[in-house]
């Protein structure tokens, strides 16, 4: 007889219940235990632990993994996760997305789960199951080496982005091919530790975590059901996520109701111990980190021994445990890992060579790209007698277009010289290829490198620049400069670009700047001498050919920035909803000046900020009701008019302030926005519905209400003031949400 768990017509309850009562204590706490495939003796230890997950397993290493998992006393399927964080990209041939930093600035929901959806086609097709995407990390600092993982600097926004992403990562049906989980990570405030310095400690309080910091995460858990959670590496007050009981188990599983577990950051557990020092021993930091609500420890090898212990000696209860297995393998049977998925290896042909893909990909980066600057100059004529002049460290380089997380877990350290080359396009790459099309002529001369201080090429660009008509210059960082333990005290441009930039701007030759890089830089030189400035980020595999098209106003460009410039590094934060106090106007009453002496209040570049060749007028702006009774969503209607010749898009957003209330609250937060096609010379009529939920602070006692009183909507073509038309409601009640 077909035992319980293997019998496809009980339910996914009944399997896991029947599972759980056969299971010895090492085989539950093998199920807890997840360790890198690609470090030496770990797979060694798949039958003597038990190990339930492996992650980082490329190639057909999965495979013959799991054919071991089956041959086991149970039979116990593995769970195999991996960073497929814009695209399965440590595979080869795998679509490479533009980062979440870079695709965030198109604004697009469709966009995020139609990207998501591929990747998870890919990395299903690989035997992989799990993805650690999306971040929801807030990009408040730019020198955090990790803000190209994030959709910005608005939590209001990331929620928004993140849950089309964990939807298409997940569909519809767990068992199906193009489905696979998500985690949504790192829980929580991660971004925020002090100075931008990865991993540190974090300094937010309970109610700021609860107003700012959690919300992405619970519309994550409750609008998307996501499947998982990662536990950040750091402390917040003084707490490490990874022991924060009120945070993972209060929080996350009892008041959101999370359907899905828990995993810990890569050896966050061990960590207790080691680094933060909260616990005397590895025992204790395992203690701690069951009992705080983390169901599986990634990359500490340690746990598997010390949990079993403290399960036999009877210090953590086996509910505990049994538990956190009930939710791991609940996702495994939903996966349909015990059934037909167990093995599923589709004709890799079919599923990576879809040219749709790549269309998919071609598509992001062209909305990805955010024009911040033009004086004119664009879009240039590609007339035959035209000699462009590309040049900059980035102009070529793909890895340092691809960015963080495309070639492996290596990420700064990657050098690959062959990983996807076969599909991307550099600008270098684009305008060869467009000379011939056009009939115009390119030159190229790096001129510098970002990480080679000494590498210059005066003369061989001084040579170039006598010929040429204009110069589109490729500069910003590279894969060295960002990511995990690659924070930045100097957001200047490095080795010689400067140089490099004034010696163009010298010549008299017009400058087109190209801006790849994996996080806002320090430019206001090249914001005030270029006569274009672009800016893409790390924007995927097509990122050169986008950009190619919208110099050639092939296409208008549209994407907004989700995040601030600073003009200098000691400038930040300078994210856009700073809190009441910091507002310039404000100086008046409280005699004080919330800027920095030397430098202005505002930014080099704002939140929501991007031209486009159309100009867009806004006019009709009007709310449906001014008189908010409680639970009521509010709806602004408005028309916005392409006064231009050519069609384009407009990225409306709309921000509201809570004039009076009991605790100090942003001058302005976003709400709302719509990208909205807008042929030429024609008007749309566009309303926005903002939720009567999202104008909630939370209190002193630490509830989040809806205080009432006068609000200002604002509306309009980005987060400046000047930018926005400005209308009020009143809130007749203080209301309770959530
Ligand atoms: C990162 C996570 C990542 C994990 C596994 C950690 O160092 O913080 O974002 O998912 O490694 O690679």
């Amino acid at each position: 007889m077909t035992e319980t768990y293997m019998n496809k017509n009980a339910t996914v309850a009944e399997r896991v219940s029947d599972l759980l009562s056969r299971m010895t204590i090492e085989e539950k706490i093998g199920q807890l235990t997840q360790l890198p495939a690609n470090v030496e003796g770990n797979t060694d230890k798949l039958e003597e632990w038990h190990i339930g997950s492996y992650l980082h397993c490329t190639g057909d290493a999965a495979m013959r993994l799991q054919e071991r998992a089956a041959k086991t006393r149970l039979g116990i399927p593995l769970i195999f996760g991996i960073d497929a964080i814009h695209g399965h990209c440590f595979d080869n041939d795998a679509t490479v997305f533009p980062t979440q930093l870079s695709a965030s600035s198109s604004w697009d929901r469709e966009l995020m789960r139609e990207m998501a959806k591929v990747a998870a086609k890919e990395v299903r097709a690989t035997g992989i199951h799990w993805t650690f995407s999306p971040v929801l990390c807030i990009g408040r600092d730019a020198r955090w080496g990790r803000v190209n993982e994030t959709y910005g600097e608005d939590a209001w926004l990331i929620g928004e982005m993140s849950a089309e992403t964990v939807k298409g990562y997940q569909g519809e049906n767990f068992a199906s091919p193009d489905s696979i989980l998500a985690c949504a990570k790192h829980y929580v405030a991660y971004g925020e530790t002090t100075g931008g310095r990865d991993s540190y400690e974090a300094d937010v309080s309970r109610r700021k975590l609860k107003s700012t910091f959690l919300p992405p995460f619970r519309k994550a858990v409750q609008k998307s059901k996501v499947a998982s959670l990662m536990t950040g590496y750091h402390s917040n007050d003084g707490l490490p996520c990874t022991t924060d009981k009120w945070l993972l188990t209060d929080v996350a599983k009892t008041d959101w109701g999370l359907d899905g577990f828990i995993v810990t950051d890569w050896d966050n557990v061990k960590s207790l111990h080691t680094k933060q020092k909260v616990s005397p021993t590895i025992e204790d930091a395992c203690y701690r980190a069951l009992v705080a609500g983390n169901d599986m420890m990634m990359s500490t090898a340690e746990f598997y021994e010390a949990a079993v212990k403290l399960v036999k000696d009877g210090q953590v209860d086996i509910e505990v445990v049994n538990n956190a297995v009930a939710r791991i393998l609940t996702k495994k049977f939903e996966l349909g890992l015990f059934d037909e998925m167990r093995f599923y290896s589709p004709d890799r042909q079919e599923i990576f060579g879809n040219p749709q893909n790549l269309e998919l990909a071609m598509e992001a980066s062209l909305k990805s790209i955010v024009m911040l600057k033009n004086d004119g100059i664009l879009p240039l004529k590609p007339t035959k007698d035209l000699t462009v002049l590309v040049t900059g460290p980035n102009a070529d380089d793909v890895i340092a277009q691809l960015g963080d997380w495309s070639f492996g877990s290596m990420q700064a350290g990657a050098t690959n010289d062959s990983f996807h080359r076969e599909q991307a396009v550099t600008t270098l790459q684009a305008f060869q290829a467009a000379s011939k099309q056009y009939g115009f002529k390119v030159e190229y001369v790096k001129g510098a490198d970002c990480i080679d201080s000494e590498f210059e090429q005066v003369e061989e660009l001084a040579r170039a620049l006598t010929q040429a008509d204009v110069v589109i210059a490729c500069v910003g960082d590279t894969l060295a400069q960002n990511g995990e333990f690659h924070d930045r005290a100097n957001l200047d441009l490095t080795g010689k670009q400067q140089a490099m930039l004034e010696q163009i701007k010298a010549s008299g030759v017009p400058l087109i700047v190209n801006l790849v890089a994996s996080k806002p830089m320090t430019i206001p030189w090249v914001a005030e001498n270029a006569n274009a400035l672009l800016c893409g980020f790390n924007s995927g595999t097509k990122g050169g050919e986008a950009v190619k098209r919208v110099i050639l106003g092939e296409h208008n460009p549209s994407g907004k920035l989700t995040i601030s410039f600073p003009y200098h590094v000691g400038q930040l934060p300078v994210f856009y909803n700073k809190y009441e106090g910091w507002h310039a106007q404000n100086s008046h009453t409280t005699g004080h000046k919330e800027r920095y002496i030397d430098m202005p209040e505002h930014p080099l570049f704002s939140f929501g900020e991007g031209k486009s060749y159309s100009q867009f007028e806004y006019s009709n702006v009007y709310l449906k009701q001014v008189v908010i009774e409680p639970n009521t969503d509010i709806e602004v209607s408005l028309t916005v008019t392409n006064k231009s010749v050519i069609d384009g898009t407009e990225i409306v957003q709309v921000y509201f302030n809570d004039h009076f209330s009991s605790v100090t609250t942003p001058i302005k937060q976003l709400c709302g926005f719509e990208r909205v096609d807008i042929p030429a010379g024609q008007s749309v009529d566009v309303t926005i519905k903002v939720n009567f939920s999202d104008l909630a602070l939370v209190n002193s006692e630490l509830e989040e209400v809806v205080e009432a009183g006068t609000f200002s909507l604002m509306v309009g073509a980005s987060s400046k003031d000047k930018d926005l038309i400005t209308l009020e409601f009143e809130v007749t009640q203080t209301t309770k949400v959530h």
